[in-house]
């Protein structure tokens, strides 16, 4: 396993980012005969050599279904499964390992709290309150349990900056309101939101909050225990993992009183024909074989992340942030979706005279990967009134040269169009 310990990784006032581009061997594999400027963390983050190392190894060299061997490789592979519990405990800071569910992704997460925490306390008439900002996976989920029980779900909105409207927020919580849902770091404006005071908002009111982490795990430090959250969730591609994969963490007391999502294998303590009894927390909820190999390298992708170092690589992107913002806003015609003052490594944006899909294109011709769409936050795109934008997104391994190929693209861009 190659990875980079912290004292190599940090040098001077950031990161060693030559040092972590190493590490990533797409990063040096030209496309269309271009550098690659690889600026779309936020849809899918490139992987660690260690992270395809070791899921490799683990069919390589030890590969078998867990929890129902006797044999040594099945033995070899539960070891490593459930050894991913304690790293993921410790990356998110939460207080038991049992509290660790592993999941498909995100999506999954959510789906799994509103089906088995929300959906059985909604009566007609109850509110389920999410913001304008959210990713359709934190709004359609909680509208089909919403339709199906009779509750609504209820919006709070944002300022033109990219900001939550805290008063507003604080309106929408009202006596009918049974479950808050909220994004950490919005994935198309880049806005963090100040997760901790509407935990706190929300349990003056004994109101039980999800954070959806997806794009906050991977670029910041977080303490699930001192965010105060009910449920986190996140997904392993996101934090420089295999896809197919997540974590949702929640309160131990509430796990322990939710039914389970799905019924199948490895989630139940006895079956009869009569009656089946269910295994406890985290199993209960991880019916049928995981992504076995993909789970253990999780493990090491949250390991390399610590090596790095969170406060290090979140500090390096909001430098690549405010260099970006700076000289993207030197381009004639760049108009800025989300300028919140409190924002991650996200710049989204439209120029005039340009489709953000033909933009698209044209960066890709000169090696710059961004994503162009509307970022699964249609709502957004409405609210914003524009079809689509171009985003980019940093990770770890990005740098000033990445930045400044955007902004060459750009130009590219602006002589094509006249
Ligand atoms: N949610 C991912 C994104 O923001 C796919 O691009």
């Amino acid at each position: 396993m190659s990875v980079t310990r912290e004292s190599e990784a940090l040098s001077g006032h950031g990161l060693d980012v030559a040092r972590i581009r190493a590490d990533f061997p797409v990063l040096h594999k030209p496309v269309n005969g271009k550098r690659l400027a690889f600026l779309d963390s936020g849809a899918s983050a490139q992987k660690p050599q260690c992270v395809i190392d070791a899921e490799r190894e683990c069919y390589e060299s030890y590969y078998a279904n867990i929890h129902r061997g006797v044999y040594q490789l099945s033995q070899r592979s539960t070891q490593a499964y459930e050894g991913v519990r304690p790293i993921v405990q410790r990356f998110i800071h939460a207080a038991d390992e049992r509290e660790i569910v592993f999941v498909r992704g995100a999506t999954e997460a959510i789906n799994l709290v509103a089906q088995s925490f929300v959906r059985p306390k909604l009566n007609p008439g109850d509110e389920i309150l999410i913001t304008e900002m959210e990713h359709h996976a934190n709004i359609v989920p909680w509208q089909m349990i919403a339709e199906e029980t009779g509750a609504k779900v209820v919006v709070a909105p944002i300022f033109d900056n990219g900001e939550l409207d805290m008063a507003a927020f604080r309106e929408r919580l009202t006596a009918r309101t049974r479950f808050v849902s909220v994004v950490h770091v919005s994935n198309t404006l880049g806005t963090i939101n100040p997760v901790e005071e509407i935990i706190t908002l929300a349990h003056e009111r004994d109101i039980p909050v999800l954070v959806d982490g997806a794009q906050s795990a991977p670029h910041m430090p977080v303490d699930v225990q001192a965010m105060g959250a009910d449920f986190y969730c996140f997904s392993a591609h996101k934090t420089y993992g295999p896809s197919g994969v997540g974590v949702l963490w929640g309160k131990l007391e509430h796990l322990e009183a939710m039914p389970p999502y799905q019924g199948g294998g490895d989630m139940i303590r006895t079956v009869s024909f009569e009656k089946t009894t269910y295994a406890a927390p985290p199993q209960r909820f991880e019916a049928g074989t995981p992504n076995i190999a993909g789970t253990i390298a999780l493990g090491t992708a949250l390991e390399y992340i610590e090596s790095v170092g969170r406060e290090a690589i979140s500090a390096h992107e909001h430098g690549l942030l405010e260099y970006g913002m700076e000289a993207l806003a030197e381009i004639d015609g760049m108009r800025f979706i989300g300028t919140a003052e409190h924002k991650a490594g996200v710049i989204s944006f439209v120029l005039e005279g340009a489709h953000p899909h033909d933009m698209g294109t044209i960066l890709d011709m000169e090696g710059i990967a961004v994503r162009a769409g509307h970022h699964c936050t249609q709502p957004l795109m409405t609210r914003y009134g524009v079809p689509a934008t171009v985003r980019a997104s940093f990770g770890m391994y990005n740098d000033r040269d990445d930045v400044d190929q955007l902004v060459g693209g750009l130009r590219r861009v602006k002589e094509f169009f006249g």
